[in-house]
């Protein structure tokens, strides 16, 4: 049994994992963190082999940190953070960190997609486009895209309700464009990458691992 606590518990993406955690095989859920619940991360770490962390950009390094110190492995989805903080604090740790801008499947083909087209195709722009709470702009997605694809690619972000997380990656060339395109539809196509993540952290040969793709291979 993998033990697994959640970082924002409470919140839309935690709520599903808690949910995800708790109906899957071979897992266990041991701890809900969540100012909305007065639980801290420091409260959940000791009974957890693996922390997964939907919070905020201003504190999922910190709740990474934290785990990682405690010796228990990380799943990290919340974007617009220091990646830079974390490849330091893996590097310190025995434990293993994985960081996934996006958990849907379609998500990570889109984004290979893009960037193989990219290498072909003259320009490209990214419009992506979520629901209005969403913190950071641009999105983790975008963000990652831009840096798998060829060039400078400009990104577009879009906040209106009724969104959960769409993306459209727009290529032009000569009397042509092609428009690679991912719609979420439902925060449960994050749920079967984020259970992948969590039965494959402890093993990651690379230490913090940055995308599914890599577990997909
Ligand atoms: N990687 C992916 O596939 C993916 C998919 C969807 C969302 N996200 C990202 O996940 C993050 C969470 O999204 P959401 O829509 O669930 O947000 P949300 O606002 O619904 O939930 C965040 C929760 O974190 C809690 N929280 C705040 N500080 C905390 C702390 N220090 N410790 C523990 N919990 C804390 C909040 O109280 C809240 O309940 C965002 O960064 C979002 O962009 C990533």
């Amino acid at each position: 049994m993998i033990r697994v606590a959640v970082a924002g518990a409470a919140g839309r993406m935690g709520q599903m994992v808690c949910a995800a955690v708790d109906g899957a095989d071979g897992l266990t859920l041991t701890g809900r963190a969540d100012p909305v619940l007065d639980t801290a991360v420091a409260d959940v770490l000791a009974d957890a082999d693996v922390l997964v962390d939907f919070t905020r950009p201003d504190t999922a390094l910190d709740n990474a940190r934290a785990a990682l110190a405690a010796g228990v492995h990380v799943v990290v989805g919340t974007s617009g953070f220091d990646m830079e903080g974390l490849r330091e604090a893996a590097r310190s740790s025995q434990a293993k960190a994985f960081f996934a801008p996006n958990f849907a499947i379609g998500a990570v083909l889109m984004m290979k997609f893009a960037a193989e087209a990219s290498r072909v195709m003259q320009r490209a722009e990214i419009v992506e486009l979520h629901h209005p709470a969403k913190l950071d702009a641009p999105s983790g997605t975008a963000a990652r895209t831009a840096e798998l694809m060829a060039g400078d690619v400009p990104i577009h972000s879009v906040r209106l309700p009724g969104i959960v997380a769409d993306q459209e990656v727009v290529l032009g060339d000569v009397g042509q464009t092609l428009t690679i395109s991912h719609r979420t539809i439902d925060r449960t196509s994050f749920m079967p990458g984020v259970l992948l993540a969590i039965r494959r952290v402890a093993d990651l040969p690379e230490s913090p691992t940055v995308g599914l793709e890599h577990l997909l291979e």
